[in-house]
């Protein structure tokens, strides 16, 4: 299959990342969001990351090169109608997930690919919004893109082994380490599992066992965690952990921490990216 052409749907934390990703494996990219100022925002953070594997020698070409590639799009029209593999990483809303691939199907080749990134969503539901369900698939980056090895690549219930194969392999094309996931299961395998250990934190935290200083010392020092749980959280997104509770709860997987998240989303608290989560980010 002819696989030159990719359009990212979603500039934000992740799919700045995944952009940049596909670009520096050398493919044409559409970066598409809803305004300008966030599509110039993602271009920024894109060529920080860039600038720093540069300095590190990490890079096989310029990072400018690399950002040549790179297109911006506001909206999605037939300016992006060539494209050969879409990724969506929108809000974790299965509504406007399904609006976007409904009009990616509209827009793009018979042949594209349509994958989501979504972290809990059902393929399948998403799916049914084309009329190519054969050729929509979950393809699930963490962050940072560019730093984090895995990448599950998940069918739903009528995705082609074929397009599944492709995802797969495009995943190793960038550099990655892809798992299959054959079965559409809420959160992937990561998600469930690190569920269960933000989980077990909360209800550590809500019952004053521990504080949360004191938790993600546990899981950095015994644990062997890059981050604490807490400060985990805090880079991901309050609100991005929020709605992935809250999406898994309609699969019937109650999280325990989804009122601290509610809470703190009310407050803005949502981590890194507002200055204030746990932790304070002057
Ligand atoms: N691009 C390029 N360089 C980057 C970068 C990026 N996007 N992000 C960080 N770096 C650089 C830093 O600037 C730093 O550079 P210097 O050495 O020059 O200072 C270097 O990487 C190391 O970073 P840090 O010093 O901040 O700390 P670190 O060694 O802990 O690495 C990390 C950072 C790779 C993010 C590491 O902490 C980590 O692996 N954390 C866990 C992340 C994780 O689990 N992500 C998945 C979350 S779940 C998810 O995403 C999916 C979901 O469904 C919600």
């Amino acid at each position: 299959m002819k696989l030159e052409k990719v359009l990212v749907v979603g500039a934000g934390t992740m799919g700045h990342g995944i952009a940049e990703l596909f670009a520096m494996a050398g493919y044409q990219v559409y970066l598409s969001d809803i305004n300008q100022e966030i599509l110039d925002n993602a271009l920024s953070k894109i060529k920080w990351s860039l600038d720093k594997l540069q300095e590190k020698g990490q890079l096989k070409e310029s990072a400018s090169n690399i950002v040549s590639r790179i297109k911006t799009v506001v909206g999605l029209n037939e300016s992006v109608s060539d494209a050969d593999f879409a990724i969506e990483a929108a809000i974790e809303k299965l509504d406007l997930k399904r609006q976007i691939f409904s009009k990616l199907d509209e827009l793009l080749p018979a042949h594209a690919i349509l994958a989501t990134n979504t972290s809990s969503l059902s393929i399948s539901k998403i799916a049914e919004a084309t009329k190519r369900p054969e050729k929509v698939v979950g393809m699930h980056f963490f962050n940072p893109p560019v730093l984090m090895q895995l990448v599950e690549v998940m069918k739903g219930e009528k995705t082609s082994d074929e397009t599944a194969k492709i995802t797969y392999e495009l995943a190793k094309k960038l550099g990655k380490t892809p798992i299959m996931i054959n079965k559409d299961v809420p959160g992937y395998v990561v998600n469930r599992i690190l569920g269960e250990i933000i989980s077990a934190s909360c209800i550590i935290l809500q019952r004053g066992i521990a504080d949360y200083l004191t938790i993600d010392a546990v899981a950095r020092y015994k644990l062997g965690f890059p981050m604490g749980v807490f400060e985990l959280l805090d880079y991901t997104g309050i609100d991005v952990n929020y709605y992935v509770s809250k999406s898994l709860e309609e699969y019937g997987i109650k999280s325990p921490c989804s009122a601290l998240f509610e809470e703190k989303v009310k407050k803005n608290e949502l981590g890194v990216k507002s200055g204030k989560g746990f932790y304070s980010y002057p």
